[in-house]
């Protein structure tokens, strides 16, 4: 593992007892919204087999077993033991049985091609600097028609909002972040990765670059995230 990834999967591991906290207040219970909206826009059938990658704390799995009333076969991936262990506990206390858990690398997936009706991946692909080649593997083990469904923290692009935004994102969220999860570079280290993230056309290029068809994206709450559906 090269010492990027290293960093991250650390990270994760330390920051895991208080993401769904940090989750839900930093982004004022809007990321539950989120998640809702990108499964709901996959528009999945009862019997779909669906893979969440970089599942963390399982809240997109969680969220697709709901809307589909347990009629579905779940994969949640993660390569961090830590965030795994925290969506283990919540399966457990709602005795989901359609959630099968994962420890791999998204860049190593561990399926056959051509296996999922759905993938997901939420927050997920800022973190993975070989972002082509991640793509092209959702891609390869999607059945033909299959979507691929990506939700993605952004930076607003012009205007108050965006000056306002980012004083939020570069000065005030690295300091509640560290104080709650006592991780001095966890929270400095989001900033910095979202305002890494290519724009919403550009990203759209390399699902279609990946071989995805009919892309379309949604700027959600004044473009601060922003969802990619692509078919293959
Ligand atoms: C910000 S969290 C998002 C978790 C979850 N999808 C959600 O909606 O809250 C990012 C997750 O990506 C995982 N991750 C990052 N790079 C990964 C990789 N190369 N392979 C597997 N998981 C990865 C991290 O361990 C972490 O759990």
């Amino acid at each position: 593992m090269n010492n990027e990834l290293a960093f991250v999967k650390d990270m994760f591991d330390r920051i895991a007892p208080k993401y769904d906290f940090l989750n839900r207040t930093l982004s004022l219970w809007q990321d539950t919204i989120w998640r809702k909206k990108m499964v709901n826009a996959a528009t999945l059938k009862p019997g779909s087999n669906i893979l969440d990658v970089a599942c963390g704390t399982c809240d997109v799995s969680i969220e697709a077993s709901s809307q589909l009333k347990g009629q579905a076969k779940i994969y949640g991936l993660d390569f961090s033991f830590g965030m795994l262990r925290l969506g283990k506990e919540k399966l457990n206390k709602s005795k989901n049985k359609t959630i099968s858990l994962l420890n791999a690398d998204a860049l190593n997936l561990p399926f056959k091609n051509k296996l999922f009706d759905a993938v997901f991946i939420a927050f997920g692909i800022r973190n993975i600097m070989d972002r082509q080649r991640a793509i092209r593997s959702f891609f390869d083990v999607l059945e033909n028609g299959g979507r691929l469904a990506v939700l993605e923290l952004t930076t607003p692009e012009k205007g108050i909002f965006r000056s306002i935004y980012l004083f939020y994102f570069q000065r005030i969220l690295p300091i509640i972040g560290s104080f709650f999860s006592k991780h001095t570079n966890a929270y400095s280290y989001l900033p910095e990765s979202v305002l890494k993230f290519p724009g919403p056309v550009e990203f759209s290029k390399i699902m279609k670059e990946a071989g995805f068809k009919d892309i379309r994206f949604k700027q959600m709450t004044f473009g601060i995230v922003t969802l990619f559906i692509g078919h293959k």
